[in-house]
């Protein structure tokens, strides 16, 4: 055998049973994309002293420049605080509202500037465009009713379950305004999720709204409010009101009935407070903004908890010099504000810088995959920001539909899940018209905002990766024994970032010990020290750098699927399919998928003696679903003879998500019971 032949023919016994990560790792390099001049000479960030500034050794002081963006009511006099790791705490001493530095600091300059473009799903339904004085007067009205009517104070936590609409931003800052947390649940999710993230955060009220649009559909929403009160109640938790706000203005748009005295519909009680201001909070840097609950390893969904001062600087600046915002754009990120890229780069990044930003209640290729870009038109967009999933369906339903509209982006982001390179390019060529630049950005609910990406006009752009740490923030990627990946070697290993960053979570609301435990404990240097270096914040991603310095994303390394870019635990769905009584069983596999991503495959067990039945499988899914939301919905629900397991009795999980993925399981020769898979991968033709 010639060396060629040999090295293939041992890449190919390679392939036979390498993770997908390694697979990874052997995709080619892309050649790289430059910034345009045009944008290079507008760009809010040129200056490649920046790295300098923000070298390892400057760390934290060099954050200053940060927290320099806001306005405080005191200066901080501690730039870090770090007595308590890995409980880091930002900017200590000083104070500040969030709300006052994204709404009352515009008004003197900008109060006749559009804040927020609000765009209704229905194309005939007119846009609203909220001037910053408009959004002023609701946040202070609405604020004034949640403190008088509600007698919510600072501190106190409120559950959010709103759709893409203006009112969810305008609810998010009268909250801010008066120092109450708010945990804002995606609208998609159910009832029942909405339910334990009430309790966890033990929200007496519950703001929701009755309708909203959705594929062309309105959609009951108040229902969901009703199953999770009575869901709260269920773990001996009271919701005390449920404030509900119409989706038309004067209309009650839901079929579900109000509770009496503990539904309020919003809009009518605030004729009470017309013209009501209410001074905003002066609020601790260290308090909390909010909670967003996310998957991670375990079963229950954790909420993470950002603060005021180190979030809001931190989401600050990298608007400002990572989605190069200026106070003239128009910006549009497409994410749902229900997750934390929506907190931070639709709502308190553009408008703390005195932006316009979009807000569009529905679904991208709705009625017909030109939509986005007739929004972008008609808005004259210039900043746009989206996941993989909703390009990869733009693309595939109108590959030439931006090319019919007349707009023009200097500035486009990707976010939440790796992007294949053709899709890439598709983005950059079509829907940039090879002008925009674009900057893939990495970073997790925890962290506030941007860990890595390229800095707009200072590197060149390389499809599928997401560039370097951003200024500030350095990634270093560990082997699982805890060595360190010497720098650029291209091997996956587990990244980490070396130093706290400001926009960095606080802690698991009421969880501390799972938060030392899940980020920290697995490459702590010593337990014992009180020097952040020996601290590194683990990510739970793997990762490989390349020579260039690029850091390309490989995925999730825990029990997290990342489907269609949002998190879900599959320890979370395992159990929502155990609640269906005949499942004795339930293992959840990521499937590759061609517009998600990736989607949930279920393999469940039965009871002994019971039969498999399409309508089994329907119900566990349909459990999947009022237990989590659509978003979780199994592709398949494969009720199998038995699970294939280890000696020791262990669902080995890898084995079926080779059968779901049509790839080779492997050497299963070691199995308790290697007969099963092939009838399990008969099952899954
Ligand atoms: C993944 C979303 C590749 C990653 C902001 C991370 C990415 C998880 C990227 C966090 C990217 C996010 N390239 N993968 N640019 N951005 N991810 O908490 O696995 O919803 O851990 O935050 O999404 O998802 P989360």
């Amino acid at each position: 055998m010639s060396d060629d032949q040999q090295l293939r023919r041992s890449k190919e016994q390679q392939t036979a049973d390498i993770s997908e990560a390694q697979i990874a790792v052997h995709w080619p390099e892309e050649d790289y994309f430059s910034p345009s001049a045009t944008f290079i000479a507008q760009a809010n960030l040129t200056d490649t002293s920046v790295f300098e500034r923000f070298s390892l050794d400057r760390s934290p002081d060099c954050f200053r420049e940060f927290a320099d963006l806001l306005d405080w009511y005191q200066r901080w006099e501690k730039t870090l605080d770090t007595s308590n790791p890995p409980f880091w705490r930002w900017f200590v001493g000083g104070k500040l509202n969030a709300c006052f530095n994204c709404v009352d600091r515009h008004l003197a300059k900008h109060k006749n500037k559009t804040a927020i473009h609000f765009v209704p799903e229905p194309e005939h339904e007119t846009v609203q465009h909220i001037t910053y004085q408009e959004l002023f007067v609701r946040v202070n009205e609405f604020a004034a009713l949640l403190r008088d009517f509600c007698g919510l104070k600072a501190g106190d936590r409120v559950t959010l379950h709103m759709p893409m609409v203006a009112e969810l931003p305008i609810t998010m800052l009268a909250c801010a305004r008066l120092g109450v947390i708010h945990s804002q649940v995606f609208s998609g999710f159910s009832g029942k999720a909405c339910a334990d993230r009430v309790v966890d955060s033990e929200s007496r009220v519950l703001i929701t709204m009755d309708a909203y649009y959705r594929a062309g559909k309105l959609l009951d929403h108040k229902e969901k409010a009703d199953i999770a009160a009575a869901e709260s109640a269920k773990d001996a938790h009271k919701v005390d009101k449920v404030l509900i706000w119409q989706r038309h203005p004067g209309k009650y748009s839901s079929p579900t009935k109000l509770v009496e005295g503990r539904d309020v519909i919003v809009n009518d009680l605030l004729r009470k407070y017309r013209g009501k201001r209410v001074e905003p909070a002066h609020m601790p840097a260290e308090a909390p903004l909010f909670l967003m609950y996310t998957s991670g390893t375990t079963g229950k969904p954790k909420g993470c908890q950002h603060s005021i001062g180190g979030y809001l600087a931190y989401v600050t600046w990298t608007s400002k010099y990572i989605q190069d915002i200026h106070p003239e754009d128009v910006y549009w990120c497409m994410a749902d504000i229900g997750w934390i890229t929506g907190h931070s780069y639709i709502v308190y990044g553009p408008l703390a810088l005195g932006a316009s930003s979009v807000v569009y209640e529905g679904v991208p290729t709705h009625p017909d995959a030109g939509r986005p870009w007739r929004i972008a038109e008609d808005l004259d967009v210039n900043i746009f920001h989206t996941s993989p999933t909703a390009i990869r369906a733009l693309r595939r339903d109108g590959p030439d539909e931006p090319a019919k509209y007349n707009y023009r982006f200097k500035h486009m982001t990707t976010v939440g899940e790796p992007i294949e390179p053709a899709v890439w390019k598709w983005y950059h060529k079509m829907v940039g018209k090879g002008e925009a630049v674009i900057v893939d950005t990495w970073w997790q609910t925890e962290n506030g905002g941007f860990l890595c990406s390229t800095v707009p006009a200072i590197h060149k752009m390389k499809p599928g990766s997401a560039g370097p740490g951003i200024p500030g923030i350095h990634p270093v990627i560990y082997d699982d024994e805890g060595k360190e990946l010497p720098a650029g070697s291209g091997k996956a290993g587990n990244i980490c970032i070396r130093n706290p960053w400001p926009g960095g979570f606080q802690t698991i609301w009421k969880d501390p010990d799972r938060f030392v435990a899940q980020y920290y404990a697995r490459y702590c240097k010593d337990r014992k020290s009180k020097d952040w270096r020996d601290w590194p914040y683990m990510a739970g991603d793997g990762a490989v750098q390349a020579a260039d310095g690029y850091y390309r994303i490989l995925g999730r390394i825990d029990d997290v699927i990342n489907v269609a870019g949002h998190r879900l635990g599959t320890k979370e769905l395992e159990s929502a399919a155990l609640l269906v009584d005949e499942v004795a069983e339930a293992a959840v596999v990521p499937a590759a998928d061609e517009i998600k991503g990736k989607v949930p495959d279920l393999y469940v067990s039965l009871k002994p003696g019971l039969q498999a039945s399409k309508e089994i499988a329907n119900r566990i899914s349909a459990a999947i679903v009022s237990e989590i939301g659509a978003i979780a919905r199994p592709r398949q629900v494969i009720i199998v003879p038995d699970m294939p397991k280890t000696r020791s009795g262990k669902i080995m999980r890898r084995v079926l998500a080779a059968i779901s993925n049509h790839q080779n399981p492997g050497d299963v020769s070691t199995l308790a019971n290697p007969e099963i898979v092939d009838k399990i991968k008969e099952l899954v033709k």
